[in-house]
């Protein structure tokens, strides 16, 4: 069979050739009423019955991989999808480097591997519950479009996981299957593993601020990941990534048609001062300040996906060849990092400093400066838009240090600049920085829903191109 092209006639849509791997196939099939119900149980809300124009992957083809349609999300052909096989294809970093890279799960390294695949695993549906009722408030269909796109596609990089946990860990792999859809979004006896994804997507400039930072983090360890040396890891996370481009976009044109309207209602109304918040919020748009709040909740909460700057778990998977670097590939050094040191951002003497520390052990540390630089970047767009008003403002990401609960700074508080507060200060200056109930009120009030076709909330800009170049009247949900 060509990998380009995905086999459609069975139950689950596949270039994995799922019609000859009877047991895989079965397993799947015995999986996929579960998932079903997960899905209508805790997919989007109220709108399971409405027609979407979706995409969907019909082929793994970088030029030409997607189909647009109506579809109902339940619907939803969530396949199993991988990037085609590179012939000759080698392990490129850690101790096994220039061997052959691995079809199989390497016996000694399985249940770290099985623990790489359901820790991503678990992201991907518990933000699909973090964001199960925003259809309701979506200032647009548009948007509300988005919305549903990015939660199948979170559905199917799902599926994907669980193939990966059914084709090739056994027992183990089926019952880590099954508790993917056990866990729930914060919930206080069955968490989803990692604390951003418990945290809530209250409002729709959080979920652009999700899906611009914490989809970011998704698209950060799906590149390490995409060099792992066990080839099918490699190929589903290769493919996955082709999708996660869309949600970072939804992300930062979210946040920019935010930004751009705000502006608009203040040239409009002639205030120039950002800082006159309450006569930007009777304009009916978010007040930059709240804006540059939600930015640092966001932000700060995603960089604790990275984990503890020095981490074991994070050498050990380096080592084996499992887990690599950002773009390793680019990278000129030896790849085994079995001498190098890097450079590690800690607390020293109670103050924030630099400290070399074996490159192996900081690949958490360096995997997070990655981050930041590529998270920067849109956040200068985000600028430009302000820039252009002639509005004396501009959005900072916040010192890596301020906010955090995992890591070096987890036991200290920090303002945004990184300087150092004592519990006393932060309780008394934590509303400058973090969205106050206020805040979440104010936007908590601007949440009505606009679902007539062509029209946008008075808080959001219209984007510049629509949907597969669609013009601006058009119906993307069809509402049930
Ligand atoms: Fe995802
Ligand atoms: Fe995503």
């Amino acid at each position: 069979m060509n990998i380009d092209q995905v086999d459609y006639d069975g139950l689950i849509p596949n270039n994995v050739a799922l019609g000859q791997d009877v047991r895989v196939k079965r397993a799947l099939e015995k999986w996929h009423p579960g998932y079903l119900n997960w899905w209508n149980d805790m997919g989007p809300e109220g709108f399971q019955e409405s027609l979407v124009y979706l995409r969907t992957a019909v082929s793994v083809d970088p030029k030409g991989w997607a189909k647009f349609d109506y579809v109902r999300m339940p619907e939803y052909r969530w396949g199993v999808l991988l990037a085609p096989q590179m012939e000759g294809r080698k392990v490129n970093f850690g101790t096994h480097k220039g061997e052959p890279a691995w079809q199989d799960v390497p016996g000694e390294y399985r249940a770290m591997l099985r623990r790489l695949v359901v820790i991503q695993g678990d992201t991907e549906p518990a933000s699909v519950e973090q964001q199960r009722y925003l259809g309701k408030t979506a200032p647009s269909l548009y948007d509300m479009r988005n919305l549903f796109q990015v939660n199948v596609e979170e559905g199917r990089h799902l599926w994907a996981m669980v193939y990966l946990l059914q084709k090739y860990f056994g027992t183990d792999g089926r019952e880590e299957a099954e508790a993917l859809l056990q866990r729930r979004s914060g919930d206080p006896d069955t968490p989803r593993m990692l604390g951003a994804f418990n945290e809530k997507t209250p409002d729709w400039l959080s979920f652009f601020m999700f899906t611009y930072f914490t989809d970011r983090d998704g698209k950060m360890q799906l590149e390490a990941l995409a060099q792992s040396g066990f080839d099918p890891l490699s190929r589903t996370c290769r493919f996955m990534l082709t999708e996660e481009a869309h949600h970072m976009f939804v992300g930062e044109t979210g946040v920019t048609r935010v930004v751009q309207r705000t502006c608009e209602a203040m040239k409009e109304a002639g205030i120039k001062d950002p800082n006159e918040i309450e006569k930007v919020r009777k304009l009916g748009v978010i007040d930059l300040p709240t804006i540059q709040k939600k930015a640092n909740l966001h932000f700060s909460l995603t960089l604790d996906l990275f984990g503890n700057e020095i981490s074991t778990n994070a050498a050990n998977a380096f080592h084996a060849g499992l887990k690599g670097r950002y773009r390793e590939e680019r990278l000129k050094d030896d790849h085994q990092l079995e001498s190098g040191t890097y450079p590690v951002l800690r607390l020293i003497d109670g103050k924030i400093q630099n400290q070399d520390a074996p490159a192996l052990s900081a690949l958490n540390m360096r995997l997070r400066d990655d981050y930041v630089v590529d998270a920067n970047a849109g956040v200068g767009r985000w600028n430009k838009v302000i820039e252009s008003f002639g509005i004396p403002f501009e959005i900072k990401l916040p010192h890596v240090a301020f906010h955090r609960h995992i890591g070096e700074f987890s036991s200290i508080k920090a303002d945004v600049n990184g300087h150092l507060m004592s519990d006393e200060q932060w309780k008394k200056h934590r509303g400058d920085f973090l969205p106050t109930d206020d805040d979440k009120d104010f936007i908590e009030s601007l949440m009505r829903p606009q679902m007539e076709i062509g029209k946008f909330a008075s808080w959001i800009a219209p984007p510049k191109v629509g949907i597969d170049n669609k013009s601006g009247d058009f119906e993307y949900v069809k509402i049930a």
